[in-house]
């Protein structure tokens, strides 16, 4: 059910219950992070592997030593800067922390998300929400709460509406070996504005053999109809004629040709606009039975960086 009720939210969680909350970024499919019932029903109903970790949403900064420890000072540093925000923080775990929700690693993945409704919840409870992003393993991330009914229907007692996802693209997450920060993941966060504050970052991130961090996982993201990304949308519309094609672009409509659906994602070419857009549009295109959905790939800059990384998996055969 839809609600925007956090004390129905609250009861559900206390019950080891799980419900769908709304971040910043994507909507979160969220159980009581210190109860193993609570995680394995999060693993169980998105039919994800257990080898692959959760993140933790915490209430604020303080909160951090109740499940992290030996915490780097760049990482308090971070969490200082950027918390309530769309940063994962990969820290050593304390053994509050159960083995499930970090995969049987000694590390922990820990955010502070920067939605009003989902910290009033935080705020209300005694414990940490284990959340990863509320869709079936594998596909499309959700950023309305609609997206997230749409999957998993009344299976959730409360899915708490908190509209539209303001970023619309999973958050960053940085790890640190040997006290140096290290980027496992792109997202919403540009990895420059994380550079301004503390300099260079080493980046580990596709590694399918290892899956350190998510998203790692080659493909992900994905819709099911088949997507192309390309650089030059004339020569795939012309690859693809006679097929009903959907197109989706960042600014530039596609003109004089025969296209079933078109996305622009920002007219004013804005990334962040974009970002905001990326999965609904997917959705949108994904639901139009289609042949092929061509998408033109971003400039390699800022958020384009991060929203190519997602086009990329989610064009992987
Ligand atoms: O924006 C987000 O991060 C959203 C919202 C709901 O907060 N959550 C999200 O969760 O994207 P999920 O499960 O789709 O992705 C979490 C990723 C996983 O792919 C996992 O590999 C990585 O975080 N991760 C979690 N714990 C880790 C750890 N201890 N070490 C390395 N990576 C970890
Ligand atoms: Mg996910």
């Amino acid at each position: 059910m839809l609600t925007t009720d956090i004390s129905k939210a609250k009861e559900a969680l206390e019950n080891d219950d799980l419900i769908a909350i709304p971040t910043e970024t994507v909507y979160g499919l969220a159980g009581n992070a210190f109860s193993d019932s609570a995680v394995k029903k999060i693993f169980d109903l998105k039919q994800r592997p257990h080898y692959n970790p959760l993140i933790v949403h915490i209430p604020s900064v303080d909160f951090l030593n109740k499940v992290a420890k030996d915490i780097p000072p760049i990482a308090l540093t971070l969490a200082q800067h950027f918390w309530p925000g769309p940063l994962t923080l990969v820290l050593k775990k304390q053994p509050t922390v159960p083995d499930m929700v970090t995969a049987g690693k000694d590390t922990v993945a820990v955010r502070m998300p920067d939605h009003a409704l989902t910290l009033a919840l935080l705020k209300e409870l005694d414990f940490p929400l284990a959340a990863p992003s509320a869709n079936p393993f594998g596909c499309i991330s959700p950023s309305t709460a609609e997206h997230v009914y749409n999957y998993f229907h009344d299976t959730l007692p409360v899915i708490l509406d908190g509209g539209p996802c303001q970023k619309g693209i999973e958050s960053t997450i940085i790890g640190f070996e040997n006290n140096e920060p290290i980027l496992y993941r792109h997202g919403s966060l540009a990895i420059e504005d994380i550079e301004n504050l503390i300099g260079p970052v080493k980046t580990n991130t596709l590694n399918n053999a290892n899956p350190q961090a998510p998203g790692m996982l080659s493909k992900h993201y994905a819709p099911k109809t088949r997507t192309y990304l390309t650089d030059d949308i004339y020569k795939s519309l012309a690859e693809f004629e006679g097929k009903r094609i959907g197109v989706m672009m960042f600014r530039d409509k596609v003109t004089g040709k025969d296209i079933v659906h078109q996305e622009v994602l920002s007219l004013n070419g804005d990334m962040k606009e974009a970002a905001r857009n990326l999965y609904k549009a997917m959705h949108i295109l994904d639901h139009q039975e289609l042949d092929v959905i061509i998408v033109e790939k971003f400039p390699d800059i800022n958020l384009g960086i991060t929203i190519n990384d997602r086009l990329n998996r989610a064009t992987k055969l």
